[in-house]
């Protein structure tokens, strides 16, 4: 039986990585609401070194998610640990302030609010990025949601040279099914991921074939970009020079999908 989208799929593997879909966007104005977790800063003596002069590279992408973590949006919250004072505003931005008397503490941004990491079709991990230089660099920040009575950052580390991971407490993810993907997308997309499900139970694709497939919906649901898949750039020769020929790929390939149901 002749299966187009498999075909499609070995001709044009590379166009994956040059699709970019982003949390788009749509910056909104809106009342900033702290919550503070930490009781008794104000009680505490030294400066704030406080948020006024931070200049953003980028603007943070728009919401995209679980409908119930809205809730966050335009919320900040705060951790105050050894000499910093950690700021995460979900969906906006994660900064960093030095708690010190020296007369220029340092203050940054350690990401501004891109997308999704995803792992096993589930929601995983928020990502920050483009935050403030280091290096060649800029910094970044992984933050994980974890079940807990309140919201409430919990701890921030710093396993790797300017990649931070925050720990956000909030009763939001409790549930095992509120990070799920497959109730969050619409149904054009919920039927396409039948498809691919049904192509892997199948053996017509891979493993592998599949993560990149699911991949690629997830971008067109907005909550990922395309970068996941440079992992294995060396291995696909083939290359889209120009994003009108990564487009018409793309459009076929959901054609190819598309027409394939109907029969
Ligand atoms: C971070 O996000 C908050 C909440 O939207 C905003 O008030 C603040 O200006 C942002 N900070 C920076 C440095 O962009
Ligand atoms: C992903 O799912 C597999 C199989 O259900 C499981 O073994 C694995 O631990 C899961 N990984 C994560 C990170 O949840
Ligand atoms: C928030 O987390 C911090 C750090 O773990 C903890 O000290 C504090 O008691 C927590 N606050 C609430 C309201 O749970
Ligand atoms: C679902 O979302 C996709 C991608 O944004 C869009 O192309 C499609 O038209 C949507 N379908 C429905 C039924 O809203």
């Amino acid at each position: 039986m002749f299966r187009a989208p498999l075909m499609l799929w070995k001709l044009s593997p590379y166009f994956l990585i040059i699709c970019y879909v982003n949390c788009k966007s749509n910056f909104v104005q809106m009342k900033i609401v702290d919550e503070v977790s930490n009781y008794g800063w104000n009680a505490m003596s030294g400066p704030d070194s406080s948020t006024s002069n931070l200049k953003a590279k980028v603007e943070p992408g728009a919401f995209c998610g679980p409908k119930h973590l809205k809730v966050l949006q335009g919320k900040c919250f705060t951790l105050l640990q050894e000499d910093y004072k950690y700021k995460f505003c979900p969906f906006f931005n994660v900064t960093q302030h030095e708690r010190s008397m020296r007369w220029n503490p340092y203050s940054g941004i350690l990401g501004i609010w891109k997308d999704w990491h995803v792992v096993n079709d589930s929601l995983s991990s928020m990502n920050f990025e483009n935050g403030d230089d280091c290096g060649d660099d800029s910094r970044q920040v992984k933050v994980f949601l974890k079940c807990g009575m309140a919201n409430n950052v919990t701890n921030v580390e710093e396993p790797r040279r300017c990649r931070y991971q925050l720990t956000f407490d909030t009763p939001l993810v409790c549930h095992s099914d509120s990070m799920l993907i497959y109730p969050i997308i619409n149904s054009t997309l919920q039927f396409q991921w039948n498809q691919i499900a049904q192509d892997l139970h199948d053996n017509y694709i891979t493993q592998k074939g599949y993560k990149k497939l699911t991949h690629m919906l997830f971008a067109k649901a907005g909550l990922v970009t395309g970068k996941l898949l440079n992992a294995d750039k060396e291995k696909r020769p083939e290359t889209f020079q120009t994003l009108d020929t990564c487009n018409a790929e793309y459009a076929k390939l959901y054609e190819t999908l598309n027409s394939k149901s109907v029969q």
